[in-house]
Protein backbone atom coordinates (compact mmCIF):
# COMPACT_ATOMS: atom_id res chain seq x y z
CA UNK A 1 0.00 0.00 0.00
CA UNK A 2 1.38 3.40 -0.78
CA UNK A 3 2.02 6.19 1.61
CA UNK A 4 -1.26 7.69 -0.26
CA UNK A 5 -3.57 5.28 0.75
CA UNK A 6 -2.12 3.77 3.93
CA UNK A 7 -4.88 3.70 6.45
CA UNK A 8 -4.91 4.26 10.12
CA UNK A 9 -5.88 1.02 11.39
CA UNK A 10 -8.92 0.82 13.63
CA UNK A 11 -7.27 -0.85 16.46
CA UNK A 12 -5.40 2.05 16.98
CA UNK A 13 -8.39 3.97 18.47
CA UNK A 14 -8.54 1.27 21.20
CA UNK A 15 -4.73 1.05 22.18
CA UNK A 16 -4.98 4.66 22.32
CA UNK A 17 -7.03 4.81 25.48
CA UNK A 18 -4.18 3.03 27.00
CA UNK A 19 -1.77 5.03 26.05
CA UNK A 20 -1.55 7.15 28.95
CA UNK A 21 0.60 9.82 27.78
CA UNK A 22 -1.26 10.76 24.89
CA UNK A 23 -5.16 10.50 26.84
CA UNK A 24 -7.52 12.59 27.24
CA UNK A 25 -9.44 13.23 29.95
CA UNK A 26 -13.23 11.52 29.85
CA UNK A 27 -15.02 14.93 31.53
CA UNK A 28 -17.71 15.93 28.84
CA UNK A 29 -21.65 15.06 28.99
CA UNK A 30 -24.19 16.39 26.02
CA UNK A 31 -25.06 19.49 27.62
CA UNK A 32 -21.21 20.74 27.63
CA UNK A 33 -21.19 19.39 24.18
CA UNK A 34 -24.69 21.34 22.79
CA UNK A 35 -22.80 24.35 24.47
CA UNK A 36 -19.54 23.64 22.87
CA UNK A 37 -21.19 23.28 19.29
CA UNK A 38 -24.14 26.50 20.02
CA UNK A 39 -20.50 28.18 21.46
CA UNK A 40 -18.84 27.49 18.07
CA UNK A 41 -21.46 28.20 15.95
CA UNK A 42 -23.60 31.17 16.68
CA UNK A 43 -21.21 34.36 16.53
CA UNK A 44 -19.58 36.86 13.82
CA UNK A 45 -21.40 34.74 11.30
CA UNK A 46 -25.09 35.93 12.24
CA UNK A 47 -24.12 39.07 14.52
CA UNK A 48 -22.37 40.79 11.22
CA UNK A 49 -22.53 38.60 8.28
CA UNK A 50 -26.29 38.48 7.90
CA UNK A 51 -25.65 41.96 6.30
CA UNK A 52 -22.87 40.59 4.07
CA UNK A 53 -25.52 38.28 2.64
CA UNK A 54 -28.17 40.73 2.65
CA UNK A 55 -25.74 43.42 0.12
CA UNK A 56 -25.40 39.62 -2.14
CA UNK A 57 -28.51 38.45 -2.20
CA UNK A 58 -31.06 40.86 -1.33
CA UNK A 59 -33.71 39.55 0.83
CA UNK A 60 -33.73 36.28 -0.82
CA UNK A 61 -30.26 35.82 1.89
CA UNK A 62 -33.16 34.29 3.76
CA UNK A 63 -32.95 31.24 1.05
CA UNK A 64 -28.89 31.71 1.24
CA UNK A 65 -29.08 30.93 5.34
CA UNK A 66 -31.72 27.63 4.22
CA UNK A 67 -29.06 26.64 1.50
CA UNK A 68 -26.04 26.62 3.66
CA UNK A 69 -28.07 25.19 7.04
CA UNK A 70 -29.51 22.43 4.78
CA UNK A 71 -26.20 21.18 3.43
CA UNK A 72 -24.61 21.71 6.91
CA UNK A 73 -27.50 19.47 8.34
CA UNK A 74 -26.44 16.53 6.03
CA UNK A 75 -22.72 17.35 6.94
CA UNK A 76 -23.41 16.96 10.50
CA UNK A 77 -25.53 13.83 9.86
CA UNK A 78 -22.09 12.36 8.26
CA UNK A 79 -20.16 13.93 11.45
CA UNK A 80 -22.36 12.26 13.80
CA UNK A 81 -21.98 8.97 12.34
CA UNK A 82 -18.38 9.22 12.03
CA UNK A 83 -17.36 10.57 15.43
CA UNK A 84 -19.13 7.75 17.22
CA UNK A 85 -17.74 5.24 15.04
CA UNK A 86 -14.14 6.87 15.77
CA UNK A 87 -14.62 8.97 18.88
CA UNK A 88 -10.70 10.03 18.60
CA UNK A 89 -9.17 13.19 18.53
CA UNK A 90 -8.64 14.56 15.14
CA UNK A 91 -12.57 15.08 13.57
CA UNK A 92 -12.39 15.03 9.71
CA UNK A 93 -8.44 14.30 9.40
CA UNK A 94 -8.93 11.70 11.93
CA UNK A 95 -12.05 9.72 9.95
CA UNK A 96 -9.67 10.25 6.83
CA UNK A 97 -7.09 8.66 7.38
CA UNK A 98 -8.71 5.70 9.21
CA UNK A 99 -11.62 5.75 6.07
CA UNK A 100 -9.67 6.97 2.38
CA UNK A 101 -5.93 7.05 3.22
CA UNK A 102 -2.79 9.02 5.13
CA UNK A 103 -2.24 11.61 1.87
CA UNK A 104 -5.82 12.50 1.85
CA UNK A 105 -5.80 12.92 5.37
CA UNK A 106 -2.86 15.21 5.17
CA UNK A 107 -4.32 17.44 3.14
CA UNK A 108 -8.01 18.03 5.21
CA UNK A 109 -5.23 18.33 8.43
CA UNK A 110 -3.80 21.12 6.35
CA UNK A 111 -7.38 22.51 5.73
CA UNK A 112 -8.35 22.02 9.09
CA UNK A 113 -5.47 23.93 10.24
CA UNK A 114 -6.34 26.51 7.85
CA UNK A 115 -9.96 26.72 8.59
CA UNK A 116 -9.31 26.76 12.46
CA UNK A 117 -6.69 29.29 13.04
CA UNK A 118 -8.22 31.72 10.37
CA UNK A 119 -11.77 31.50 12.51
CA UNK A 120 -9.95 32.24 15.49
CA UNK A 121 -8.26 35.26 13.69
CA UNK A 122 -11.07 36.54 11.87
CA UNK A 123 -13.52 36.43 15.00
CA UNK A 124 -10.72 37.92 17.51
CA UNK A 125 -10.40 40.65 15.18
CA UNK A 126 -14.00 41.38 15.07
CA UNK A 127 -14.00 41.18 18.94
CA UNK A 128 -11.68 44.02 18.71
CA UNK A 129 -13.42 45.96 16.99
CA UNK A 130 -16.06 46.16 19.51
CA UNK A 131 -13.88 46.12 22.28
CA UNK A 132 -11.62 49.52 20.61
CA UNK A 133 -15.31 51.09 20.30
CA UNK A 134 -16.22 50.23 23.90
CA UNK A 135 -12.50 51.73 25.12
CA UNK A 136 -12.78 55.01 23.02
CA UNK A 137 -16.38 55.38 24.22
CA UNK A 138 -14.94 55.07 27.60
CA UNK A 139 -12.21 57.81 26.91
CA UNK A 140 -9.56 55.34 28.40
CA UNK A 141 -5.99 56.79 27.04
CA UNK A 142 -5.08 53.88 24.68
CA UNK A 143 -2.96 54.61 22.01
CA UNK A 144 -5.22 54.44 18.64
CA UNK A 145 -2.10 53.21 16.90
CA UNK A 146 -2.54 49.96 19.51
CA UNK A 147 -5.73 49.64 18.51
CA UNK A 148 -5.75 49.05 14.91
CA UNK A 149 -4.18 46.93 12.32
CA UNK A 150 -0.88 47.83 10.07
CA UNK A 151 -3.34 47.52 7.27
CA UNK A 152 -5.36 50.29 8.77
CA UNK A 153 -2.26 52.46 9.08
CA UNK A 154 -1.86 51.20 12.84
CA UNK A 155 1.04 49.00 14.57
CA UNK A 156 -1.11 46.27 16.17
CA UNK A 157 -5.15 45.36 16.77
CA UNK A 158 -4.33 44.53 20.67
CA UNK A 159 -7.50 43.72 21.82
CA UNK A 160 -7.55 40.72 18.94
CA UNK A 161 -3.91 39.32 20.30
CA UNK A 162 -5.01 40.03 23.99
CA UNK A 163 -8.72 38.07 22.95
CA UNK A 164 -6.65 34.91 21.30
CA UNK A 165 -4.13 34.68 24.10
CA UNK A 166 -6.83 34.79 27.13
CA UNK A 167 -8.43 32.19 25.44
CA UNK A 168 -5.78 30.36 24.68
CA UNK A 169 -4.88 30.33 28.70
CA UNK A 170 -8.36 29.39 29.62
CA UNK A 171 -7.94 26.17 27.90
CA UNK A 172 -4.61 25.39 29.28
CA UNK A 173 -6.77 25.46 32.89
CA UNK A 174 -8.93 22.52 32.01
CA UNK A 175 -11.71 21.71 29.31
CA UNK A 176 -14.44 21.36 32.08
CA UNK A 177 -13.40 24.71 33.48
CA UNK A 178 -13.56 25.95 29.93
CA UNK A 179 -16.63 24.43 29.09
CA UNK A 180 -18.68 25.89 32.06
CA UNK A 181 -17.61 29.25 31.31
CA UNK A 182 -18.44 28.48 27.84
CA UNK A 183 -22.20 27.77 28.94
CA UNK A 184 -22.96 30.71 30.61
CA UNK A 185 -21.78 32.70 27.72
CA UNK A 186 -24.28 30.84 25.17
CA UNK A 187 -26.52 31.74 26.99
CA UNK A 188 -25.65 35.50 27.26
CA UNK A 189 -25.35 35.64 23.16
CA UNK A 190 -28.85 33.49 22.56
CA UNK A 191 -30.67 36.04 24.86
CA UNK A 192 -29.49 38.99 22.63
CA UNK A 193 -30.90 37.53 19.88
CA UNK A 194 -33.87 36.34 21.17
CA UNK A 195 -34.77 39.82 22.69
CA UNK A 196 -33.68 41.29 18.72
CA UNK A 197 -35.80 39.29 17.19
CA UNK A 198 -38.78 40.48 19.46
CA UNK A 199 -37.80 43.59 19.21
CA UNK A 200 -38.18 43.34 15.36
CA UNK A 201 -41.64 41.79 15.08
CA UNK A 202 -43.64 44.79 16.04
CA UNK A 203 -42.43 46.39 12.78
CA UNK A 204 -42.12 42.93 10.52
CA UNK A 205 -43.26 44.32 6.91
CA UNK A 206 -43.91 41.40 4.34
CA UNK A 207 -43.63 44.27 1.07
CA UNK A 208 -39.72 44.56 2.51
CA UNK A 209 -39.29 40.85 0.91
CA UNK A 210 -39.89 42.53 -2.69
CA UNK A 211 -38.32 42.21 -5.22
CA UNK A 212 -37.20 38.97 -3.54
CA UNK A 213 -34.07 38.20 -5.55
CA UNK A 214 -32.98 41.15 -7.01
CA UNK A 215 -29.08 39.70 -7.81
CA UNK A 216 -30.26 36.46 -8.89
CA UNK A 217 -29.79 32.72 -7.87
CA UNK A 218 -26.28 31.58 -9.24
CA UNK A 219 -23.02 33.02 -8.09
CA UNK A 220 -22.01 35.09 -10.72
CA UNK A 221 -19.55 38.51 -11.14
CA UNK A 222 -20.58 42.46 -10.76
CA UNK A 223 -17.99 44.74 -10.97
CA UNK A 224 -15.51 41.57 -9.55
CA UNK A 225 -17.76 40.92 -7.02
CA UNK A 226 -19.37 37.58 -7.19
CA UNK A 227 -23.29 37.75 -6.03
CA UNK A 228 -26.67 35.75 -6.26
CA UNK A 229 -28.38 33.52 -3.64
CA UNK A 230 -25.51 31.09 -3.78
CA UNK A 231 -22.77 33.37 -3.63
CA UNK A 232 -24.26 34.43 -0.59
CA UNK A 233 -24.98 31.12 0.88
CA UNK A 234 -21.08 30.63 0.26
CA UNK A 235 -20.32 33.05 2.61
CA UNK A 236 -23.17 33.23 5.29
CA UNK A 237 -22.07 29.29 5.28
CA UNK A 238 -19.38 30.74 7.88
CA UNK A 239 -22.49 31.47 10.04
CA UNK A 240 -23.12 27.35 10.66
CA UNK A 241 -19.96 25.68 10.74
CA UNK A 242 -18.96 25.05 14.33
CA UNK A 243 -20.53 21.82 15.16
CA UNK A 244 -17.60 20.19 13.86
CA UNK A 245 -15.41 21.36 16.64
CA UNK A 246 -17.79 18.70 18.92
CA UNK A 247 -16.07 16.32 17.34
CA UNK A 248 -12.98 16.96 17.85
CA UNK A 249 -13.81 16.51 21.35
CA UNK A 250 -15.04 12.90 20.78
CA UNK A 251 -12.52 11.32 22.98
CA UNK A 252 -13.39 13.83 26.15
CA UNK A 253 -17.13 12.62 25.73
CA UNK A 254 -18.48 10.74 28.65
CA UNK A 255 -20.82 8.60 26.79
CA UNK A 256 -19.55 9.21 22.81
CA UNK A 257 -22.88 7.75 21.05
CA UNK A 258 -25.34 9.72 22.87
CA UNK A 259 -23.70 12.50 23.77
CA UNK A 260 -21.63 13.40 20.39
CA UNK A 261 -25.35 12.57 18.35
CA UNK A 262 -27.38 14.94 20.51
CA UNK A 263 -24.26 17.47 20.94
CA UNK A 264 -23.56 17.92 17.08
CA UNK A 265 -27.19 17.07 15.29
CA UNK A 266 -29.07 19.20 18.40
CA UNK A 267 -27.11 22.46 18.11
CA UNK A 268 -26.96 22.29 14.25
CA UNK A 269 -30.75 22.21 14.10
CA UNK A 270 -30.86 24.69 17.39
CA UNK A 271 -29.10 27.66 15.46
CA UNK A 272 -30.46 26.72 12.27
CA UNK A 273 -34.16 27.67 13.78
CA UNK A 274 -32.30 30.50 15.44
CA UNK A 275 -31.00 32.21 12.13
CA UNK A 276 -33.92 31.80 10.51
CA UNK A 277 -35.93 33.88 13.21
CA UNK A 278 -32.91 36.40 12.86
CA UNK A 279 -32.50 36.57 9.32
CA UNK A 280 -36.62 36.87 8.81
CA UNK A 281 -37.11 39.27 11.60
CA UNK A 282 -33.92 41.82 9.92
CA UNK A 283 -35.61 41.86 6.66
CA UNK A 284 -38.74 42.11 8.10
CA UNK A 285 -38.70 44.99 10.71
CA UNK A 286 -35.81 47.35 7.62
CA UNK A 287 -35.60 47.18 4.01
CA UNK A 288 -32.38 44.95 3.08
CA UNK A 289 -30.73 48.00 1.41
CA UNK A 290 -30.19 49.70 4.90
CA UNK A 291 -28.16 47.43 6.80
CA UNK A 292 -26.66 45.29 3.68
CA UNK A 293 -23.19 45.32 3.95
CA UNK A 294 -23.12 47.07 7.71
CA UNK A 295 -20.29 45.94 10.05
CA UNK A 296 -23.28 45.79 12.90
CA UNK A 297 -26.23 45.20 11.11
CA UNK A 298 -27.98 44.11 13.86
CA UNK A 299 -27.46 46.87 16.13
CA UNK A 300 -28.17 49.00 13.43
CA UNK A 301 -31.59 47.94 12.62
CA UNK A 302 -32.54 48.16 16.25
CA UNK A 303 -31.13 51.99 16.30
CA UNK A 304 -33.59 52.50 13.20
CA UNK A 305 -36.74 51.26 14.88
CA UNK A 306 -35.81 53.71 18.05
CA UNK A 307 -33.95 51.32 20.48
CA UNK A 308 -30.86 52.97 20.80
CA UNK A 309 -30.35 51.13 24.12
CA UNK A 310 -31.15 47.56 22.95
CA UNK A 311 -28.62 48.85 20.28
CA UNK A 312 -25.92 48.94 22.87
CA UNK A 313 -27.01 45.82 24.48
CA UNK A 314 -26.46 43.56 21.33
CA UNK A 315 -23.16 45.12 21.04
CA UNK A 316 -22.45 44.41 23.98
CA UNK A 317 -23.64 41.17 23.94
CA UNK A 318 -21.42 39.86 21.03
CA UNK A 319 -18.36 41.49 22.96
CA UNK A 320 -19.36 38.89 25.88
CA UNK A 321 -20.02 36.02 23.62
CA UNK A 322 -17.78 36.05 20.47
CA UNK A 323 -15.11 34.59 22.81
CA UNK A 324 -17.31 31.32 22.95
CA UNK A 325 -16.42 31.25 19.09
CA UNK A 326 -12.55 31.84 19.69
CA UNK A 327 -13.03 28.96 22.12
CA UNK A 328 -14.63 26.62 20.46
CA UNK A 329 -12.17 26.61 17.16
CA UNK A 330 -9.15 27.24 19.15
CA UNK A 331 -10.18 23.99 20.89
CA UNK A 332 -10.88 22.02 17.97
CA UNK A 333 -7.76 23.15 16.48
CA UNK A 334 -5.47 21.98 19.49
CA UNK A 335 -7.27 18.78 18.90
CA UNK A 336 -6.71 18.62 15.43
CA UNK A 337 -2.58 19.20 15.85
CA UNK A 338 -2.85 16.10 18.97
CA UNK A 339 -4.26 14.07 16.83
CA UNK A 340 -1.85 14.78 13.75
CA UNK A 341 0.86 14.81 16.09
CA UNK A 342 0.24 11.21 17.86
CA UNK A 343 0.32 9.81 14.52
CA UNK A 344 3.49 11.01 13.73
CA UNK A 345 3.00 13.28 11.26
CA UNK A 346 3.74 16.57 13.23
CA UNK A 347 6.47 16.90 15.85
CA UNK A 348 5.34 14.34 18.68
CA UNK A 349 6.01 16.81 20.97
CA UNK A 350 2.99 18.52 20.25
CA UNK A 351 0.89 15.39 21.74
CA UNK A 352 2.42 15.54 25.21
CA UNK A 353 -0.90 16.08 28.04
CA UNK A 354 -0.28 17.66 30.95
CA UNK A 355 -0.08 15.45 34.04
CA UNK A 356 -3.15 16.46 36.40
CA UNK A 357 -5.09 18.83 33.52
CA UNK A 358 -5.52 16.42 30.18
CA UNK A 359 -5.29 18.72 28.17
CA UNK A 360 -2.31 19.56 25.46
CA UNK A 361 -0.58 22.24 26.85
CA UNK A 362 1.63 23.15 24.41
CA UNK A 363 -0.07 22.73 21.57
CA UNK A 364 -2.81 24.89 23.08
CA UNK A 365 -0.07 27.88 23.87
CA UNK A 366 1.09 27.39 19.84
CA UNK A 367 -2.16 27.63 18.49
CA UNK A 368 -3.05 30.53 20.65
CA UNK A 369 0.07 32.28 19.73
CA UNK A 370 -0.59 31.74 16.15
CA UNK A 371 -4.00 32.88 15.78
CA UNK A 372 -3.26 35.97 17.89
CA UNK A 373 -0.48 37.01 15.56
CA UNK A 374 -2.57 36.69 12.88
CA UNK A 375 -5.16 38.72 14.17
CA UNK A 376 -2.89 41.78 15.90
CA UNK A 377 -0.99 42.31 12.00
CA UNK A 378 -2.84 40.94 9.32
CA UNK A 379 -5.95 42.39 7.05
CA UNK A 380 -8.38 40.23 7.45
CA UNK A 381 -11.41 41.28 5.63
CA UNK A 382 -11.34 38.52 2.93
CA UNK A 383 -10.81 35.72 5.58
CA UNK A 384 -14.02 34.41 5.88
CA UNK A 385 -13.99 33.11 2.55
CA UNK A 386 -11.02 31.21 2.90
CA UNK A 387 -11.79 29.50 6.45
CA UNK A 388 -15.04 28.41 4.41
CA UNK A 389 -12.82 26.70 1.52
CA UNK A 390 -11.26 25.02 4.15
CA UNK A 391 -14.30 24.08 6.10
CA UNK A 392 -16.05 22.92 2.99
CA UNK A 393 -12.75 20.59 2.00
CA UNK A 394 -13.64 18.92 5.90
CA UNK A 395 -17.12 18.39 5.16
CA UNK A 396 -16.52 16.96 1.91
CA UNK A 397 -13.83 14.18 3.35
CA UNK A 398 -16.03 13.69 5.91
CA UNK A 399 -19.01 12.85 4.13
CA UNK A 400 -17.23 10.54 1.68
CA UNK A 401 -15.73 8.84 4.60
CA UNK A 402 -19.30 7.92 5.44
CA UNK A 403 -20.21 6.79 2.08
CA UNK A 404 -17.18 4.67 1.27
CA UNK A 405 -17.94 3.23 4.89
CA UNK A 406 -21.04 2.83 4.14
CA UNK A 407 -20.30 0.48 0.90
CA UNK A 408 -17.04 -0.97 2.17
CA UNK A 409 -18.45 -2.11 5.71
CA UNK A 410 -22.18 -2.07 5.43
CA UNK A 411 -21.53 -4.45 8.63
CA UNK A 412 -19.70 -2.27 10.76
CA UNK A 413 -21.36 -1.83 14.40
CA UNK A 414 -22.63 2.30 14.42
CA UNK A 415 -23.68 3.93 17.39
CA UNK A 416 -25.69 6.20 15.14
CA UNK A 417 -26.87 5.62 11.48
CA UNK A 418 -27.51 8.81 9.36
CA UNK A 419 -31.35 8.38 7.34
CA UNK A 420 -31.31 8.09 4.16
CA UNK A 421 -27.55 8.03 3.96
CA UNK A 422 -26.66 8.26 -0.19
CA UNK A 423 -28.85 11.26 -0.07
CA UNK A 424 -27.44 12.55 2.09
CA UNK A 425 -23.88 11.68 1.41
CA UNK A 426 -24.67 13.21 -1.91
CA UNK A 427 -26.39 16.66 -0.77
CA UNK A 428 -23.73 17.05 1.83
CA UNK A 429 -20.82 16.40 -1.19
CA UNK A 430 -22.75 18.51 -3.88
CA UNK A 431 -23.82 20.70 -1.75
CA UNK A 432 -20.21 21.88 -0.46
CA UNK A 433 -18.53 21.43 -3.95
CA UNK A 434 -21.36 23.98 -5.14
CA UNK A 435 -20.58 26.25 -2.31
CA UNK A 436 -16.77 25.86 -2.74
CA UNK A 437 -17.03 27.04 -6.60
CA UNK A 438 -19.01 30.08 -5.60
CA UNK A 439 -16.45 31.16 -3.28
CA UNK A 440 -14.34 34.42 -4.91
CA UNK A 441 -12.08 33.16 -7.11
CA UNK A 442 -8.90 34.72 -5.01
CA UNK A 443 -10.09 32.30 -2.25
CA UNK A 444 -10.21 28.74 -4.31
CA UNK A 445 -6.95 30.20 -5.63
CA UNK A 446 -5.15 31.07 -2.47
CA UNK A 447 -6.89 27.66 -1.06
CA UNK A 448 -5.16 25.43 -3.47
CA UNK A 449 -1.60 27.11 -3.04
CA UNK A 450 -1.89 26.40 0.94
CA UNK A 451 -2.47 22.99 -0.10
CA UNK A 452 0.33 22.62 -2.48
CA UNK A 453 2.60 23.89 0.41
CA UNK A 454 1.09 21.96 2.56
CA UNK A 455 1.76 18.63 -0.09
CA UNK A 456 5.15 19.61 -0.10
CA UNK A 457 5.85 19.25 3.75
CA UNK A 458 4.06 16.04 3.88
CA UNK A 459 5.93 14.65 0.30
CA UNK A 460 9.16 16.14 1.93
CA UNK A 461 8.79 15.78 5.87
CA UNK A 462 5.79 14.32 7.64
CA UNK A 463 5.11 10.76 5.05
CA UNK A 464 8.74 9.71 6.55
CA UNK A 465 7.96 10.48 10.08
CA UNK A 466 4.44 8.40 10.25
CA UNK A 467 4.00 5.68 12.97
CA UNK A 468 2.77 3.99 9.44
CA UNK A 469 5.85 4.62 7.85
CA UNK A 470 7.90 1.71 7.12
CA UNK A 471 11.24 1.39 9.61
N1 LIG B 1 -20.10 29.96 12.99
C1 LIG B 1 -19.10 30.78 13.56
C2 LIG B 1 -19.48 32.21 13.54
O1 LIG B 1 -20.45 32.57 12.97
C3 LIG B 1 -17.79 30.56 12.90
O2 LIG B 1 -18.80 33.02 14.11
Amino acid sequence: MSFWNRRRPWVAAAAQRADGASQLKRSLSWPHLVALGVGGIVGTGIYTLTGEAAALAGPAAMLSFVIAGIVCACAALAYAEMSTMIPVAGSAYTYTYTVIGEGWAWIVGWSLILEYTLVCSVVAVGWGGYASGLIRQAGWPVPEVLLTAPANGGLVDLPAVLIALAVAGLLTLGTRESARINLVLVLVKLAALAAFVALCLPAFDVAHFTPFMPHGFAAHEVDGVKVGVIAAASIIFFAFYGFDTISTASEEAENPGRDLTIGIVGSMLLCTLIYMAVAASAIGAQPVDTFAGSGEPLAQILRALGHPGAAVAIGAAAVIALPTVIMAFMYGQSRVFFAMARDGLLPRRLAAVHATRGTPVAVTVLTGVIAATLAGFMPLARIVALANAGTLCAFIATAAAMAILRLREPQRPRRFRTPLWPLVALLAIAGCLYLFASLPGETIRFFFVWNALGLAVYLLYARHLSRLAPI
